[in-house]
């Protein structure tokens, strides 16, 4: 038996107007019944250094993320575009989690992985999720293509307190999440 499917969601912007924080906190109300997204944060992530590894090991906040998506059935990244690629805050908390290469399969393998995102730009964070395809399958992951959620225009989908008001975004993340939810169930490393 499946139990619940618990999907852990992280936002790629560190803002606290961020636009991605926003459509993850959309995304939270919106998955289907019976499916949890779980927000956690890269707040707190050190930069990577090889150094610090060798010397100190894996930092705890990157402990606890790495252990929150081992544990989960799948994963939903919520990210910015910056300069036509993903932000760099982001991609330093993947690859940190990463770390180190023996641990890549317990956290990322065969992990189903939603990926979404806003800019308040006209490109929707398109060149942003492609740059993230080379990283998703270098971990080994199981990206879902079942759909996208791609916001542009950002500042004209979401109201004063942050919620998605916008009718055809939001219908389109709903069914996003429902299609994820099933890929999860299928397909998630943790059934039985
Ligand atoms: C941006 N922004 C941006 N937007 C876009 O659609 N394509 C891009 O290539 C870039 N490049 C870019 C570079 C840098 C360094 C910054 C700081 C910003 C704008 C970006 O989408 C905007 O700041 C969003 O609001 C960032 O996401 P959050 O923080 O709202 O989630």
């Amino acid at each position: 038996m499946f139990g619940v499917p618990r999907i852990i969601g992280l936002s790629g912007s560190l803002r606290s107007e961020s636009f991605n924080g926003k459509l993850l906190r959309a995304a939270v109300t919106l998955a289907p019944p019976g499916t949890t997204i779980e927000v956690a944060s890269i707040r707190g992530v050190p930069l990577y250094d090889y150094e610090v590894e060798a010397s100190s090991g894996i930092p705890p906040e990157v402990a606890t993320l790495k252990d929150l998506v081992a544990g989960a059935d799948g994963l939903l990244l919520v990210t910015p575009e910056y300069n036509n690629s993903m932000p760099g805050v982001f991609k330093n908390a993947i690859d940190w989690m990463s770390r180190p290469p023996a641990d890549i399969p317990r956290v990322f393998g065969g992990r189903p992985v939603g990926l979404i995102g806003a800019t308040p730009g006209p490109g929707g964070t398109m060149l942003s999720q492609a740059a993230w395809l080379q990283v998703l399958r270098t971990l080994g992951t199981l990206p879902f293509f079942g759909g996208r959620v791609m916001i542009s225009g950002a500042s004209k989908v979401f109201d004063d307190r942050g919620e998605l008001v916008d009718a055809t975004e939001r219908a389109r993340l709903e069914k996003y999440l429902a299609g994820f939810a099933r890929f999860v169930e299928q397909h998630g490393p943790h059934r039985g």
